[in-house]
């Protein structure tokens, strides 16, 4: 508890103190809105998506854990392996909500938006800096891989970004709805390799949570059909 001041000076001390944790809390602020605006993803999707309403269920209870007890030291990430609609999306971006709170630039990339990108760097020389910018943020978010195909440039970037990150032991978070066995098959075992070096995998399982939304869709309709009699 705070003391009482006794004088003015006390008061003037006090008020000083007040001040700067003011500006303190201020910068902090403006620093995670930084964060969330340069994420790349929008800021009513990044807000909708926490871990406060992600229902963790006996399928998911591993992933949602394992994102719990993740540190900001540690160099490594997590990749959620599972079939489409149980969520791993979800938790990427709450774990992205959690790193813009805890101050640590995070960037997201669909894969084969990611590759599209990276191919579009070359008409307009912005190549390296794109990159370079995946090679080099805090945290890196890494949706969906193993759906592009597969060619040798793919696989190049993808090695050369990978390999970047794991030397400079910086964590990057991934999903896919391939199995492990899809994978291998799909990439070079010098990919897949780095992917296990990169991120521990922990497999998501459930059903496709779309089914449930689209029929609580299907009944607000109904209820709002029976409303008008
Ligand atoms: N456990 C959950 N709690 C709350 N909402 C969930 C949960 N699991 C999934 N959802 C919701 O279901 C929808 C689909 O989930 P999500 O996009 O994360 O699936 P996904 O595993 O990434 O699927 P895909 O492989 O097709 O990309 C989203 O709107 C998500 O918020
Ligand atoms: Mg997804």
């Amino acid at each position: 508890m705070n003391a009482i001041p006794e004088n003015n000076e006390d008061i003037q001390v006090q008020k000083l103190e007040e001040l700067r944790e003011k500006v303190l809390r201020e910068n902090k602020q403006h620093q995670i809105n930084k964060i969330r605006q340069a994420c790349n993803v929008p800021e009513n999707l990044l807000k909708s998506k926490t871990f406060l309403n992600f229902r963790v269920n006996d399928g998911n209870k591993k992933a949602f854990d394992t994102f719990s007890v993740w540190e900001p030291t540690d160099t490594w990430g997590i990749m959620l392996q599972g079939n489409a609609g149980v969520g791993k999306s979800h938790l990427l971006y709450a774990f992205m909500n959690k790193c813009a709170e805890m101050q640590l630039a995070v960037f997201f990339m669909n894969c084969s938006d990611m590759f599209d990108m990276l191919k579009s760097g070359y008409t307009d020389n912005s190549f390296e800096e794109k990159m370079d910018r995946l090679k080099d943020v805090e945290v890196l978010v890494l949706d969906d891989i193993g759906v592009e195909k597969p060619s040798e440039w793919i696989e190049e970037k993808l090695f050369q970004l990978l390999n970047h990150r794991i030397t400079n032991k910086l964590p990057t978070f991934l999903s896919t709805n391939c199995s492990q066995k899809d994978l291998k098959a799909r990439l070079h075992e010098r990919i897949t390799s780095r992917i296990k070096e990169a991120a521990v995998v922990v497999t998501v399982d459930g059903s496709d949570m779309r089914n449930k939304i689209y029929e609580s869709r299907l009944d607000i309709i109904k209820s709002r059909i029976d409303k008008l009699g």
